[in-house]
């Protein structure tokens, strides 16, 4: 596909590609310089697409401006399409104010409001979005679990419902859509109960990529799957935090009076790489960019 961009892209041709050659694209929620460096230089390696996602959490505290920054840099250095999303933002002004600073994918997260009103957040969006080139994600249904600040409790879940999500498409014009079939944003208790027949009878009547959240601690043959049945994007976080700050720990013990960034950072960044290979192979995008 699109090799060389030099610039931070939005998601569609991106989405097309990965429709038609039945893979998906991993989106990792990054942090931090380092934590962006790992993401990007492995999908280099292996050349793959690739998503950065932020939660509203993650880009207060890096800021915005600087993210745009590290990601255009990245963006002229290597040849793979990089794109750098907003994940789980709830408001209209939030999204408008990094679409205005570069960022070229989001995702309006209005699962939480009845069906109607879910609409209307998310067309808001949608229509300011189309006039930069942006593309918008959006959630039916309501995934549980801890995502950063967003906490939502196993008895707020909710399955999406084939039919809605076709009126929701059709009434939003969005561009791909997070799907909640059983996973949830962080560690399982037990084994995830994933519904694929739900996710196959989505596909079956909606046409737009879909989105697949919390794939941490899931099984990668689960993961692969959903992606033979209509995923197209995966999102990852807590699979990268944990070895991160595992191998940081690690080195404290090991070292307790250390005190130099480069060198206490340098084992969670290799920590992490193992994992985004990893996901890399899974979502099939390796040798895809
Ligand atoms: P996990 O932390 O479960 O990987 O979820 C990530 C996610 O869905 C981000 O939106």
């Amino acid at each position: 596909m699109t090799t060389k961009t030099g610039t931070i892209v939005n998601t569609v041709e991106m989405f097309q590609e990965a429709q038609k050659g039945k893979y998906a694209i991993p989106a990792f929620n990054v942090h931090n310089l380092e934590t962006i460096q790992v993401v990007i230089e492995t999908a280099a390696e292996l050349s793959s697409p690739v998503i950065l996602a932020g939660t509203p959490g993650t880009i207060s505290y890096a800021g915005g401006d600087y993210l745009v920054s590290i990601v255009e840099t990245a963006a002229k250095k290597y040849n793979i399409p990089i794109s750098l999303h907003l994940d789980h933002f709830e408001t209209f002004d939030e999204i408008k104010k990094y679409i205005d600073m570069g960022v070229k994918s989001c995702m309006i997260d209005a699962s939480h409001h009845p069906f109607e009103e879910n609409i209307q957040v998310v067309k808001e969006v949608v229509d300011y979005a189309r006039k930069y080139g942006v593309s918008v994600e959006a959630e039916l249904g309501r995934l549980g679990g801890v995502e950063d600040d967003l906490v939502v409790d196993e008895k707020d879940e909710k399955f999406t419902s084939p039919l809605q999500a076709l009126e929701f498409i059709e009434r939003t014009n969005i561009d791909s859509l997070a799907v909640a079939i059983g996973t949830a944003h962080g560690l399982y208790v037990g084994e995830p109960k994933i519904d694929f027949e739900r996710l196959e009878e989505i596909h079956n009547i909606v046409d737009i990529p879909l989105v697949l959240h919390g794939a941490s601690d899931v099984p990668n043959e689960y993961v692969k799957r959903t992606i033979e049945l209509g995923i197209c994007k995966v999102n990852i976080a807590t699979d990268l935090k944990i070895p991160f700050s595992n191998a940081v720990k690690e080195y404290f013990r090991q070292n307790p009076d250390a005190n130099d960034p480069r060198k206490y950072m340098t084992p969670g960044k290799i920590a992490m790489k193992e994992v985004v290979v990893e996901k890399i192979h899974m979502c099939g995008s390796n040798g895809k960019a």
